[in-house]
């Protein structure tokens, strides 16, 4: 079944210049792109984003490292869009991610990792209503 996930470029991608590589991955992938922008992460958004973790012992890091820079959040479409993504974007360690996935080739550790993939469809919608108003996702095939 065709439907959504969400994904965030983090800072240390965009940083380094591997958001033109990473989106080009994404799309030779099979994945449609629905609504996408550059945004620099308050952190309230990023604690909010996170909330999940608070408590543990990486979250103070990861708020100030995912408001260091500006991010490139955006909605994808595919076929079994929130596992094909993850597959593609590999473990959340770099160092057991496996060859040729994203985090594998563009993270520098296991907190600047490089991209964020939603983990369920549910969390998917949750997290793009964040970013996104229903106005800003495009819904038609325009470019297809
Ligand atoms: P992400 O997929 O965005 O979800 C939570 C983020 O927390 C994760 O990627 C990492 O950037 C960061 N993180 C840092 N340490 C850990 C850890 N020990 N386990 C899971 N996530 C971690």
């Amino acid at each position: 079944m065709t439907n959504r996930t969400f994904t965030i470029l983090k800072p240390n991608a965009v940083a380094a210049g591997n958001t033109g590589k990473i989106l080009d991955m994404i799309l030779r992938d099979g994945f449609t792109i629905r609504a996408m922008r550059m945004i620099f992460l308050s952190r309230n958004d990023a604690a909010r984003f996170y909330a999940i973790h608070k408590g543990k012992p990486f979250f103070a890091d990861l708020v100030e490292f995912m408001t260091s820079g500006p991010v490139i959040v955006a909605i994808l479409e595919k076929e079994n869009a929130v596992a094909s993504l993850r597959t593609l974007v590999g473990n959340t360690d770099p160092a057991k991610a496996a060859e040729g996935t994203i985090r594998r080739l563009f993270a520098d550790s296991l907190t600047r990792n490089a991209i964020h993939a939603s983990d369920s469809d549910e969390n998917a919608r949750q997290e793009w209503s964040q970013f996104f108003t229903p106005d800003q996702i495009m819904e038609t095939d325009y470019y297809l």
